[in-house]
């Protein structure tokens, strides 16, 4: 069998399968049952979260020789044609590159015709919102008036480019960008059939980098197979991510949790010369501060800790050595920092900064002992003088 990428090979295939969308679905099959199917649907959305995979299925829905139904078979002509994007009666037009007028009037001069096989001519248009003014125009008129077999499904990700007078002609639909869970969880059934074995804190640590899209997860999946070929540990994962190696992550704690902001700032030098982007390096440090706060805060084997990242132990000695209030404010700081980087502040400098501020904090009186004075001071008989502090 010829090779296929992860994210082709596990395109989702009925309804059901649709990971995270499951409103969509439930509406979209609602409709089918009850004979209700819209002329125009809009899927809008992230990038890789279902939306051409959604289109294909609903059209799979409709032409089915079984159909239609909420189950398409997936073996009959119609669901195969459609599944290698070859049903001569289901357009797959990417308006990014067929963007003009000519390609829309063709489009509405094939419409009026009967479709070849199935029931429908289902036209699906992705990007949609690609489409030049003049080429809306053409389309509108169609979009108006569709003739009875005429089926469109547009998808976009970018729907404030889409015109009012097309949205008003479309039921609408919101993809959303998919959970953390809901992505390892199809990660995980992924690995079963490809016969590879990552730990949970690998696949939680794609799923967060793919920022809720299903496709750049399993693309990254993909990658990291390639590049590990066999067993695969973190440092493979931070090399496809341009991270820095967990080992130096934890100098650089080690430097600031000892107070040692010029070590520190010396290795954050040899990482970014290495490649590391300092964007990416505060990301990987406020992840670290985070896992060490939820260490000191629910136990290294707690859910939490694990979907994070593995409990290294540097990491379980950093919980042991700094207070939990530290922590805290490390994590306060460094999420400081991210939130001016957002302003546009310089990475470099963010970084430096903080270090300074992090290496400075065991100077500083945790609550606990302040709290401790205070009370020490409250309790002291009247008239006698206030113990001296220790
Ligand atoms: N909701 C989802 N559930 C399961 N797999 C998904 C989902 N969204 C995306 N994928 C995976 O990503 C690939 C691309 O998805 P696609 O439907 O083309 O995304 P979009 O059109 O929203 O950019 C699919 O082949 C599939 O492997
Ligand atoms: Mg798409
Ligand atoms: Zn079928």
């Amino acid at each position: 069998m010829d090779y296929l990428v992860i994210a082709r090979k596990y395109r989702p295939q009925t309804f059901t399968e649709v990971t995270g969308q499951e409103v969509v679905a439930r509406t979209l099959t609602n409709a089918i049952k009850s004979q209700r199917v819209a002329h125009a649907y809009l899927f809008t959305g992230p990038r890789g979260v279902g939306k051409t995979s959604m289109a294909r299925i609903l059209a799979k829905a409709l032409c089915c020789e079984t159909g239609p139904t909420t189950e398409p078979c997936g073996v009959c002509q119609h669901c195969r044609m459609i599944t290698d994007s070859g049903h001569p009666d289901v357009a797959e037009i990417d308006a990014a590159r067929y963007n003009g007028v000519d390609a829309i009037r063709e489009l509405s001069d094939n419409a009026s015709f009967s479709p070849t096989l199935a029931r429908f001519r289902i036209y699906i248009l992705d990007e949609v919102h690609m489409l030049s003014t003049s080429a809306w125009n053409a389309l509108l008129k169609l979009l108006e008036e569709p003739p009875a077999h005429v089926r469109f499904i547009f998808a976009t990700t970018e729907v404030e480019k889409v015109l009012p007078t097309v949205l008003s002609r479309c039921q609408r639909f919101d993809f959303r960008s998919i959970d953390l869970d809901a992505i390892v969880k199809r990660l995980r059934e992924i690995c079963v059939k490809e016969q590879v074995q990552l730990t949970d804190a690998v696949l939680y640590r794609i799923a967060r980098a793919a920022g809720g899209g299903m496709r750049d997860a399993q693309t990254l999946l993909d990658q990291l197979i390639a590049v590990c070929d066999g067993e695969v540990i973190e440092e493979d994962l931070n090399l496809l991510l341009g991270a820095a190696r967990g080992g130096d992550l934890d100098l650089v704690v080690n430097d600031l949790l000892s107070g040692n902001a010029s070590a520190a700032i010396e290795t954050l030098d040899r990482i970014v010369a290495g490649g590391v982007a300092p964007t990416t390096f505060l990301e990987q440090l406020i992840d670290h501060a985070r896992t060490v706060l939820l260490v000191q805060a629910c136990g290294r084997e707690s859910p939490a800790v694990r979907r994070l990242g593995t409990c290294t132990p540097a990491l379980e000695a950093q919980a042991k050595l700094a207070t939990p209030e530290k922590t805290m404010r490390t994590c306060q700081i460094l999420i400081g920092s991210q939130l001016a980087l957002r302003q546009g502040a310089d990475p470099r400098l963010q970084l430096e900064l903080s270090f300074v501020r992090i290496a400075g904090l065991g100077q500083l009186l945790d609550a606990d002992t302040l709290l401790r004075r205070i009370e020490r001071l409250e309790s002291a008989p009247a008239g006698a003088s206030a113990p001296h502090p220790r």
